[in-house]
């Protein structure tokens, strides 16, 4: 057997099934809900959800703690916690196949290899009692029936992908004895060993200190450009996103309340969540004003206000807003013309972004 190269085909491994012809999205959600059955009630976690991200391309999840970011990870990778949890409706489709109609056996297949992910907690997420180079080595002895020396030295190989210094002489190391910046490093090689089409990032930089925050971000970006892969960076904070995403969703209890080209995004809010969200970045030309917060709290899922979920902190919000819930709707210009990519839930979107 021999190596699969970066282009993920050699002559002797066969082309993939869904082969080169195939040049659709990498990723859609479609209409995506979860709940969660608990004993106070049925949590409705994920109300609607649609997303999809190309190859080479990053899709920034946007939103305040709870909002249904990782729930919705969790769901593309086929780690959800059923029960509790369960999909009553929705599509995940996979270079034009829905995951959800595949087997067990065709699922387990792509994740790791085809789909794979990075979380926030790199010390729970490696093996405390095994080498760095042993967890690395172990994707290529299991997957690619690697002997334990080629497994090594690709093991060093991956450490130097990721700007670990002095690779070699680090890779008999515990998880324990890199710094958090390290791990994280580690996390995203082991995401990588095995050259997926898509990863999907869960707060991969927030456990870090800021300086190294950029680092880790800046190199996950170079990664998925050299790899050309699919990237979901999941985050609650804007102000990491800017430089790396193409395109961001907002969510909102569940549901995505907007979605533009980041750049718009910053530049032209349509949504007052966003708009929110936009203010609580601290500026370094404001120093000394007083720091901008959306008052209060992101609602219980088991107790979700009627219409609009974020009326009851929304400064704009108005009779409409707390009995019917918006739709997410394109955005257009004044004279109407629609802008590519954007869309917003808000009655007042037009207020928003024009006002
Ligand atoms: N296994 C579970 N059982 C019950 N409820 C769950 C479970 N997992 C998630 N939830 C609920 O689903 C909702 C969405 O959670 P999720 O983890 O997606 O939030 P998030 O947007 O990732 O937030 P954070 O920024 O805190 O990571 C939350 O209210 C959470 O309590
Ligand atoms: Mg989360």
């Amino acid at each position: 057997m021999s190596i699969i190269d970066n282009t993920g085909k050699t002559a002797t491994v066969p082309a993939p099934r869904d082969g080169d012809d195939y040049n659709g999205p990498l990723l859609e959600v479609r209409d995506l809900h979860v709940e969660f059955h608990t004993r106070d009630g049925v949590a409705k976690a994920v109300n609607g959800v649609n997303y999809s991200v190309n190859a080479g391309e990053t899709l920034a999840v946007l939103g305040e703690s709870g909002s249904g970011k990782s729930v919705t990870a969790q769901a593309i990778m086929g780690i959800l916690d059923m029960p509790p949890g369960k999909i009553p409706q929705g599509e995940i489709f996979f270079r034009g196949e829905d995951m959800l109609k595949m087997s067990y056996e065709e699922r387990r297949k792509i994740r790791g290899r085809k789909i794979a992910m990075i979380f926030q907690d790199a010390l729970s997420s490696l093996n405390p009692v095994l080498t760095v180079g042993y967890q690395l080595g172990e994707m290529y002895r299991v997957h690619h029936g690697l002997s334990k020396k080629e497994a090594k030295a690709k093991a060093i190989e991956l450490m130097d992908k990721v700007k670990i210094p002095a690779a070699a002489a680090r890779v008999n190391d515990y998880p324990h004895q890199f710094s958090g910046g390290m791990r994280q490093r580690i996390m995203i090689a082991m995401a990588l060993a095995l050259e997926p089409d898509l990863i999907i990032a869960d707060e991969p930089t927030t456990a870090l200190d800021v300086t190294v925050q950029a680092q880790v971000m800046d190199l996950l970006a170079e990664l998925q450009r050299e790899y050309n892969m699919g990237l979901i960076l999941i985050t609650h904070d804007l102000g990491v996103v800017a430089d790396v995403a193409d395109k961001i969703a907002v969510m909102y209890a569940g549901r995505i309340v907007e979605t533009a080209p980041v750049h718009e995004l910053y530049k032209r809010p349509a949504h007052p969540y966003t708009r929110g969200l936009l203010d609580s970045i601290p500026r370094l030309d404001q120093k000394g004003q007083e720091l901008y917060a959306i008052k209060g709290l992101p609602p219980n899922l088991l107790r979700v206000p009627t219409g609009c979920a974020f009326n009851p902190r929304c400064p704009k919000a108005e009779d409409i807003c707390r009995t019917e819930i918006p739709a997410l709707a394109p955005v257009a210009e004044q004279d109407g013309t629609e802008l590519p990519g954007r869309g917003s839930a808000c009655h007042f979107w037009k207020e928003t972004i024009h006002g």
